[in-house]
């Protein structure tokens, strides 16, 4: 019976056959232990000379690092570990036997990791992390479509910037204009909202930024949310709630995984709403007592952001930045006209903003305003502003970086892990 590994609980004292790689082979004498993985986990397979055919013993005792093999036995249950199954090999057939693997046998700097990020990616470490990446898409899906979210998938190629134009890939667009790589659907779903009310999309966008940070990739998958009728205050609520959400499903769901990747699993409990909050203001005012020295009106920087994360055992909102570091499209607060009604929620043990967000300029002679402050083509947001003449209504929303939650949620120092394939500034292969 074909089988997977993840099903092995069910299947003790039965015959199955698997398919998968060999991680690591340890021979001694008449007994081959192969760690064998086949996707959904990990099994030694144990073949005995004296229990298999010649030609099982020889595919057993010539297999090597990361040959794939099918292997028939029968699951038992690990002697000393509780929870834990092995096979007992009745029969291994060797599909294709690998050469000199180069990965895995010491340790090996980041670097040639990345070189070799197509055969990393088989690691144990990097099979948790990519398992815990697809829970964080499922539970964010299953969290919007419980609350009458529509998906609504925005464009990639754009005509023009969403966020700041510093930061925009160019390409030629048939000789005739340029075409930019989306930095966030955002606008499009501005425009969906007045059709389906809720909506968020999800995919990859770009940004030609020159950061070699632990926190910048060049390309990376956002989900973006918005919602009709619903304020800056409401709109924390949301992001409160999705981030709950997602902690709880993958502390439930991907438990091995995090084993694995020797995560303390503590701060993740502690996940719950409500946030804290404070005002860009009193981070500034936080920050000074702490010795920096910080204008009243900048931005913050990575670094004030992990100094601040780190006072906190809970994701932490900061809102109310000054209008001017932030995007032409958030609402200024009616209380004090310089600064904007936006949030950046930054995750705590130091990982910083993982979700920015904001309530919209729905005026449309604001927004215009605004347009032509940040020297933006007005021609370019005819359609966008045309969404203030027609029914324009009190909205939010925001985006969250996947690889910021995925590096955070794994305890993982920098972004590059947590993506199939990074794009960095010096990185573009494999
Ligand atoms: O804060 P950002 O730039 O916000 C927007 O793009 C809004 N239009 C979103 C919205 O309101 N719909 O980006 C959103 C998130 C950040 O909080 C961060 O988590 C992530 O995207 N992010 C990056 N992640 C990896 N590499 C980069 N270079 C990133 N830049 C932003
Ligand atoms: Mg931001």
């Amino acid at each position: 019976m074909d089988s997977l590994i993840s099903t092995f609980s069910n299947l003790v004292d039965q015959e199955v056959t698997i398919r998968g790689w060999v991680q690591h082979v340890r021979s001694s004498g008449s007994i081959v232990f192969l760690q064998v993985r086949d996707g959904s986990g990990f099994v030694q397979a144990v073949a005995s000379k004296a229990l298999v055919d010649e030609a099982s013993w020889t595919a057993a005792t010539s297999a090597t690092m990361e040959s794939s093999v099918e292997v028939t036995g029968l699951v038992a249950k690990h002697p000393k570990q509780p929870g834990v199954y092995e096979l007992q090999v009745t029969r291994i057939l060797l599909l294709q036997r690998a050469e000199e693997y180069p990965l895995g046998k010491k340790e090996h700097g980041p670097d040639f990791l990345l070189d070799n990020r197509h055969l990393w990616l088989r690691a144990p470490s990097q099979w948790a992390v990519q398992r815990v990446r697809d829970c964080i898409i499922r539970a964010t899906y299953e969290w919007f479509h419980q609350h009458d979210y529509v998906k609504i998938d925005s464009p990639i190629l754009t005509p023009s910037a969403c966020e700041g134009t510093t930061e925009l890939f160019e390409i030629d667009y048939f000789g005739e204009r340029s075409a930019y790589l989306s930095q966030s659907g955002q606008l499009y779903l501005e425009a969906a909202i007045a059709s389906v009310g809720r909506c968020f999309d999800f995919g990859p966008v770009f940004r030609a930024e020159k950061s070699k940070t632990r926190r910048h990739l060049i390309e990376f998958w956002m989900m973006d949310a918005e919602a009709a009728f619903v304020d800056h205050e409401q709109n924390m609520k949301i992001q409160e709630q999705l981030i709950e959400h997602i902690v709880s499903k993958v502390l439930t769901e991907c438990r091995a995984e995090l084993t694995i990747l020797e995560r303390d699993v503590k701060p993740l409990e502690n996940v719950k709403a409500p946030f804290y909050r404070l005002t860009h203001a009193e981070a500034i005012s936080k920050l000074h007592e702490l010795g920096s020295d910080i204008g009243d009106m900048d931005d913050l920087g990575a670094d004030d952001e992990t100094t601040l994360t780190k006072l906190y055992d809970k994701p932490l909102f900061i809102e109310k930045y000054p209008t001017a570091v932030k995007a032409f499209y958030m609402k200024r607060d009616p209380q004090d006209e310089t600064r904007v009604l936006n949030s950046d929620l930054l995750a705590p043990e130091g990982y910083g903003e993982i979700s920015g967000g904001s309530q919209r300029e729905d005026n449309y002679d604001k927004l215009l305003e605004r347009i032509r402050e940040h020297n933006l083509p007005v021609e370019a947001f005819r359609w966008y502003l045309d969404l203030r003449k027609y029914g324009s209504v009190t909205h939010s929303g925001f985006g969250y970086g996947l690889e910021r939650i995925v590096a955070w949620i794994c305890g993982l120092h920098h972004v590059r892990e947590t993506i199939p394939f990074p794009r960095l500034i010096n990185r573009l292969e494999p």
